[in-house]
């Protein structure tokens, strides 16, 4: 088996360990990614009277195309608070602190996992960590970006679409050694939407697919 392979199989037993977390009558969410998509099959083959809020338009099609319900996670009628989440990430430190956003969708993601009970995430062993390190994602506001700009510094603007809320997304390229620091900077800057460093305080437990095997570790926050 390759390493591409590998990766891919741990990504696989880190989500259906996931699905099996799942219970009937839940309100989950569910996120974007690779290792995410993973989660859905065999969700929906549970067949769990659930309903489910989903971190993008691609995780939203590729859940209802499996039978999964979607609700709306916008305006005053969506819901407030949910169950669990699932979703990957592209690092994972030993203090639980995450980088995420390859996707673009880290402030639908972050917006998600704030919301919920219990936030798991789901990873290859390749995404353990001693160290975050750059790009860190970001979402800028497009008014006023000249500005956002000069005030982050080192930043590269991805060459793709807009996010599904109009953002502009992003890398800060800069280089970091306490991610709480960084974060509370980027969280400060005016124009920056939202950033891809998940605090351990809003992880549950990380699930690494390691093998065939499947740890789980706790993050106490
Ligand atoms: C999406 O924006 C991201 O936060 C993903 O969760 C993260 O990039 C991990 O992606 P993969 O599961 O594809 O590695």
């Amino acid at each position: 088996m390759s390493a591409t392979e590998n990766i891919e199989r741990e990504k696989q037993r880190a989500a259906e360990a996931a699905a099996e977390l799942v219970q009937n009558g839940m309100t989950v969410g569910l996120g974007t990614g690779s290792t995410a998509a993973y989660l859905l099959p065999p969700l929906a083959a549970r067949k769990l009277d659930i309903r489910c809020v989903a971190t993008s338009p691609a995780t939203s099609q590729a859940a209802r195309e499996l039978g999964i319900e979607v609700v709306s996670f916008v305006g005053l009628e969506a819901p407030a608070h949910l169950d669990m989440t699932i979703d990957g990430a592209d690092e994972v430190d030993p203090a639980g602190w995450l980088v995420k956003g390859g996707g673009g969708a880290h402030t639908r993601e972050k917006a998600v996992a704030a919301a919920s009970d219990r936030f798991i995430v789901i990873v290859s062993a390749n995404k353990m960590v001693e160290k975050l390190t750059p790009p860190i994602p970001l979402e800028l506001a497009e008014f006023g970006l000249a500005g956002t700009l000069a005030r982050l510094g080192p930043v590269r603007l991805r060459d793709v679409t807009h996010s599904p809320d109009g953002g502009v997304i992003a890398d800060y390229t800069g280089s970091f050694d306490d991610p709480r620091a960084l974060a509370d900077w980027l969280s400060a800057v005016p124009g920056v939407v939202e950033h891809g460093l998940f605090p351990p305080e809003m992880v549950a437990e990380v699930l690494v697919g390691r093998g065939d095997g499947v740890e789980r570790i706790p993050v106490t926050g």
